[in-house]
């Protein structure tokens, strides 16, 4: 196909952009485009974009300003604008930045094939009512042993400092038998490993047989799918953590030992200004439920420093959260007030402030990342091969606890799952040599 034209996508922010992200590069597959890394190649370029803070949004606007000079040489290329600043900002991004030629929402994203084709500047930004997942090509090509699955999109929290109820719209759940149709083609395609997406995952209510399903049951019957091998799942809210979810910890060896379960503050002051509608003692609770069901489940969990009204003694109690539960590891991020959330409104806490406090509580996670890691040393764990590492003889892949593992193994293969032993821990991974 010496005539097929090129598309270049570049992803910002969360996991379900990088699922949109392959499934707009199918669609746009089946109007004959192919991908390319090279954008100077490219006859569209997708910037598939994030709203959460204030320097992901702007990092949009800096990318389009070094994208001038290759659409002047390249009148014809077509540029568009995907995800969650193009909810937010459509057509105003084009008054900024006329070179923009498609701007397309995270729900009509299954129109931008038609989008591509149309001349003239496009918007779509809307909401609608027919399923973007119904209108996107079937998938057919073989793959890697990973793969992001979307389950459920939206968020009903409105946390007070959080743009994405506005961005992705009301929660919304993908049918049982959309999901287990989606998974099955998937493992066999080659792979062995899904995570399950959703802003708010664990809110998951889909229609399957006889009625309404919970993550809980769905985990179970994606448990029965034969040749997958790992389920996982994020994001989730601590409150929609029900008992058969976390039963399912404990019972179903397919689901894995690793939690992001965000908790955002310490403080039962903030995290009622920030409107999460749970307390400390709440996070607590369900971590040691969690645990009682599988006790060497790890956590993760996202932090806001910064937050208007935040106190030392507010931090404090942040840190003090940290280290009682014990992270894995974990996100944290300076506030960002973001247009039209209520904590907007508020007075800021002083940027020197913020910023002290991030390093400290970004110190102290990095710390327990790294006894976390020390202490498999030694240890026997699996490891789903999803490369080869740059050393000849070497595989790359995750534990079960997600940690990134390097193993000595010269016969391994792409989609196996080994049993190795950890040797040693380096600063963001481990390395180990095959026992089986
Ligand atoms: N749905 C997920 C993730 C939301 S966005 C959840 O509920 O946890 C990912 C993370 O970005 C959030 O967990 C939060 O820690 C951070 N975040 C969201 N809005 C932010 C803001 N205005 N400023 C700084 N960090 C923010
Ligand atoms: Fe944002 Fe809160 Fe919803 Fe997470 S739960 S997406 S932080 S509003
Ligand atoms: Fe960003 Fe939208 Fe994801 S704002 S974090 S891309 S849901």
């Amino acid at each position: 196909m010496s005539d097929a034209k090129k598309l270049f996508i570049k992803t910002y922010g969360c996991q379900m952009n990088v699922y949109d992200s392959e499934r707009m590069a199918e669609a746009m597959g089946a109007d004959g485009y192919t991908l390319t890394e090279v954008v100077e190649e490219a006859d569209m370029v997708l910037l598939n974009t994030c709203h959460i803070r204030e320097k992901a949004s702007e990092k949009l606007f800096s990318d389009l300003g070094r994208l001038r000079p290759l659409k002047d040489a390249k009148p014809d290329l077509k540029i568009g604008v995907a995800g969650c600043v193009a909810q937010a900002e459509g057509a105003e991004i084009q008054r900024r930045m006329p070179l923009v030629d498609i701007v397309v929402g995270p729900q009509a994203y299954h129109r931008l094939p038609a989008l591509a084709r149309a001349t003239g500047p496009q918007v779509d930004t809307e909401f609608p009512a027919e399923d973007k997942f119904d209108h996107l090509p079937e998938r057919k090509a073989l793959r890697g042993p990973t793969a992001f699955l979307t389950v459920q999109e939206g968020c009903d929290k409105f946390c007070a400092f959080c743009v994405v109820p506005y961005t992705r719209g009301a929660e919304v759940s993908r049918p049982v038998d959309r999901i287990l149709r989606e998974t099955r083609d998937l493992v066999s395609r080659g792979v062995r490993e899904v995570t399950l997406l959703g802003q708010n995952v664990n809110g998951y209510h889909g229609m399957g047989e006889g009625g309404d399903w919970t993550l809980g049951r769905l985990i179970r019957a994606l448990a029965e799918v034969d040749g997958l091998e790992r389920i996982r799942y994020m994001t989730s809210h601590p409150n929609d953590m029900d008992d058969d979810l976390i039963a399912a910890h404990g019972d179903v060896p397919q689901l894995m030992p690793y939690l992001h379960l965000p908790v955002q503050s310490g403080s039962d002051r903030i995290l009622k200004a920030m409107n999460r509608k749970h307390t400390r003692d709440d996070y607590f609770r369900v971590i040691e439920r969690i645990r009682a069901a599988r006790p060497d489940t790890l956590f993760s969990s996202d932090f806001i420093v910064g937050f208007p009204g935040e106190t030392d003694a507010d931090f404090e109690a942040t840190l003090d959260l940290v280290r009682r539960v014990g992270f894995g590891q974990s996100y944290s991020f300076k506030y960002s007030a973001r247009p039209g959330t209520p904590a907007a409104e508020k007075p800021p806490v002083e940027a020197d402030v913020a910023d002290r406090r991030l390093q400290e509580l970004q110190a102290l996670i990095l710390e327990q990342q790294r006894a976390g890691q020390e202490a498999m040393v030694g240890r026997e764990v699996t490891v789903l091969y999803e490369k080869p590492g740059r050393q000849p003889g070497q595989m790359v892949g995750k534990s079960d606890h997600l940690h990134a593992v390097h193993v000595n193994d010269a016969t391994g293969k792409v989609g196996e799952l080994a049993r190795v032993r950890v040797l040693a821990s380096s600063a963001n991974s481990l390395s180990a040599v095959r026992i089986s």
